[in-house]
């Protein structure tokens, strides 16, 4: 399959993916700015027939110009393929490409409150610090926790 043909599946299987996984969805478009502004940042996981069940897309905050800081834009992993360590997996290459390609300092990325499984991912398994909390962040009114993890010290 020419390369560019297997990215855009790619970006549709992320896309189907996060679908069932998430109420926070993206257009194509989205994914496709995200494919092409920072190649190798984001990464999907597939089971033995080539289908996606997990991703995680990502990028390079365009803000801030003072400290070079990574994004995780969505993650997530079908129900029957959790706790697998496929997410671990995603996040922690992603995270060395933030550092290696893009020299980011550190990574930050939103969850929700209530997300108990995610923040056990990302607290106890990555160790991310909760740096702020941003009050009706999500469109049904939750808050958001903004979470921070420092790639200093990494490399
Ligand atoms: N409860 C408590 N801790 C958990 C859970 C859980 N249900 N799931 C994962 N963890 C922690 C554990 O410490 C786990 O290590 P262990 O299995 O050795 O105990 C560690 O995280 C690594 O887990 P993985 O297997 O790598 O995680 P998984 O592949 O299951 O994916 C994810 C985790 C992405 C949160 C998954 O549950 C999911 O897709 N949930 C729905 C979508 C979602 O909430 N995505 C994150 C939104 S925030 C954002 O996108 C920036």
């Amino acid at each position: 399959t020419p390369l560019e043909i297997k990215i855009v599946e790619d970006l549709m299987g992320m896309q189907a993916c996060n679908l069932q996984n998430l109420p926070e969805n993206y257009t194509m478009k989205y994914y496709l700015y995200h494919a092409m502004t920072w190649p190798g940042l984001s990464y999907v996981a597939e089971d033995h027939d080539g289908r996606i069940v997990g991703y995680i897309l990502a990028k390079m905050d365009e803000e801030d110009t003072v400290e070079p800081h990574g994004h995780v834009t969505s993650l997530s992993v079908l129900r029957t393929y959790r706790r697998l360590g496929l997410a671990k997996k995603l996040m922690v290459q992603s995270q060395e490409a933030m550092a290696d390609i893009y020299k980011a300092s550190y990574v930050s990325l939103h969850v929700r409150k209530s997300n108990r499984a995610a923040l056990g991912l990302y607290k106890d398994t990555l160790g991310f610090t909760v740096k702020d909390i941003e009050k009706g962040y999500y469109a049904d009114g939750e808050d958001a926790y903004a979470m921070h993890l420092s790639l200093q010290g990494d490399h």
